[in-house]
């Protein structure tokens, strides 16, 4: 079946599947599991998204590769998959790219996160990053949020030494809020951005469709 059939069908059921944000040629939507398979292929290369040697400079990213880490990558994704509630959700998004599969992101609100916080996150194959994509993936992710879910704050969190995200999020404006050492003595660094601040850094021609189901889904 063609993808965006198949994303209509779901969408049905699971709204989050009828999300579309499209800037520039690039498109975030619910990957189908043929785009998350593609996905897996740049998750089990060596080096496919991380340099070797360098996952401990993130937060949790594993060191597997070949199927072991494309089956963990396949499973974590599965099981983000649940109909969403006011009091959690999760949008994962492909970021695609011409019919490619460059990446994933996150758009989510946990159980614990107070009412109108949305965390982002996201990855993008190695041969993509340092090229101004994922500046404009975040940006794409607090639009749909800010001016279209009507969240009021965002929070994302990268480990100290991740200088490309970090980077990403200190430019856009966020403000630090808080360091957690994890058990694996990673110092994870948390910040937050407001509606107010993202506008001074608002992409134009940012084109979102599907959120009314999406909206009344999340909204209490
Ligand atoms: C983190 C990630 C999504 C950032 O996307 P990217 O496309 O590589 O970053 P961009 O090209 O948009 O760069 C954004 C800014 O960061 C800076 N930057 C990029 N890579 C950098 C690096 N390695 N060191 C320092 N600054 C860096 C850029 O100069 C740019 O700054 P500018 O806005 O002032 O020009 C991407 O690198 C990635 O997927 N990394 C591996 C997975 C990961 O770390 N995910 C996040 C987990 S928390």
């Amino acid at each position: 079946m063609d993808a965006d059939l198949l994303r209509a069908d779901l969408a049905a059921l699971y709204p989050q599947f009828g999300l579309r944000v499209a800037h520039a040629g690039t498109v975030l939507l619910g990957p189908t599991d043929e785009e998350l398979l593609e996905l897996a292929d740049l998750v089990a290369e060596p080096g496919g998204v991380v340099e070797p040697g360098r996952s401990g400079e993130l937060m949790g990213w594993p060191e597997d590769q070949g199927e072991v880490a494309a089956r963990r990558f396949l499973e974590w994704a599965w099981r983000l998959r649940e109909a969403p509630t006011p009091a959690r959700w999760r949008a994962p998004l492909a970021i695609l790219d011409g019919g490619r599969a460059l990446g994933l992101a996150v758009l989510a609100h946990e159980l614990d996160d107070p009412a109108g916080t949305v965390r982002t996150s996201s990855w993008l194959a190695r041969a993509e990053q340092g090229r101004g994509l994922g500046r404009r993936v975040r940006l794409m992710l607090l639009e749909l949020a800010f001016a279209h879910l009507g969240a009021l704050r965002a929070v994302t969190g990268a480990a100290e030494g991740n200088a490309a995200s970090r980077a990403v999020t200190g430019r856009l404006g966020y403000r630090e809020t808080h360091r957690v050492t994890g058990g694996d003595g990673v110092v994870e660094v948390h910040a937050a951005i407001t509606p107010a601040t993202w506008r001074r850094r608002r992409l134009p021609d940012v084109d979102v469709e599907g959120v009314d189901a999406f909206l009344a889904a999340v909204t209490s």
